[in-house]
């Protein structure tokens, strides 16, 4: 059984959908959860998934190997970033090559890039007046958003008033694609 590190430091809710879809396809565990601050809504989600929470300072994370190890012990396999903003360390990319991935609420390379996140990206869309945004799913490398593109999915948005609706449109194809698309990347 594959093990997963699912990255979450947002409200969680994607986590929760991964969960959510490995009681009915066993392919992997939620080996742990790791969080950059004790606010991140998937903290009290993941109570009851049978998994460690570790939250992680910035300086842990960057001033050595330690959450590379640390993971690597555990024997994760895959590092998944649902709602995680820091930029990834090198000794974490040479430590899982091609296996940690991202989920992002827009059709990169369109909206990606520093500061793009969260709302930032929907009010962009909406201000551009695009009829059409969606998701990307794509390995991490040392830029943001860079990586490369393993599943995108777009959707119609001419009809959406607000950036908040934009928002609730793309979180719903995140919820539907991320697990699936984690299922078939990890079976390659
Ligand atoms: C999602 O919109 C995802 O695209 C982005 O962060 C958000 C996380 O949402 N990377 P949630 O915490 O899973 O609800």
């Amino acid at each position: 059984m594959k093990k997963l590190a699912i990255f979450a430091s947002g409200g969680g809710s994607n986590a929760q959908k991964i969960h959510e879809y490995l009681q009915e396809h066993p392919f992997a565990k939620i080996d742990c959860i790791v969080v950059n601050n004790l606010n991140a809504g998937v903290i009290s989600k993941a109570k009851n998934w049978d998994c460690e929470v570790i939250n992680i300072s910035k300086n842990d994370f960057y001033k050595d190997s330690k959450i590379s190890n640390l993971l690597i012990s555990r024997g994760v396999d895959l590092v998944v970033l649902a709602g995680f903003l820091w930029l990834i360390p090198q000794h974490l990319l040479q430590a899982f090559p091609q296996k940690i991935i991202n989920i992002h609420p827009a059709l990169l390379p369109k909206y990606g890039g520093r500061g793009m996140y969260g709302m930032n990206v929907h009010k962009a869309v909406f201000d551009a007046k695009e009829r059409t945004s969606g998701i990307t799913i794509h390995t991490i490398d040392e830029e943001y958003d860079k990586g490369q593109i393993i599943f995108q999915k777009s959707v119609e948005i001419e009809s959406c008033k607000s950036p908040e609706e934009i928002a609730d449109i793309v979180l719903k194809i995140e919820h539907e694609n991320f697990a699936k698309t984690i299922h078939k990347y990890l079976q390659k």
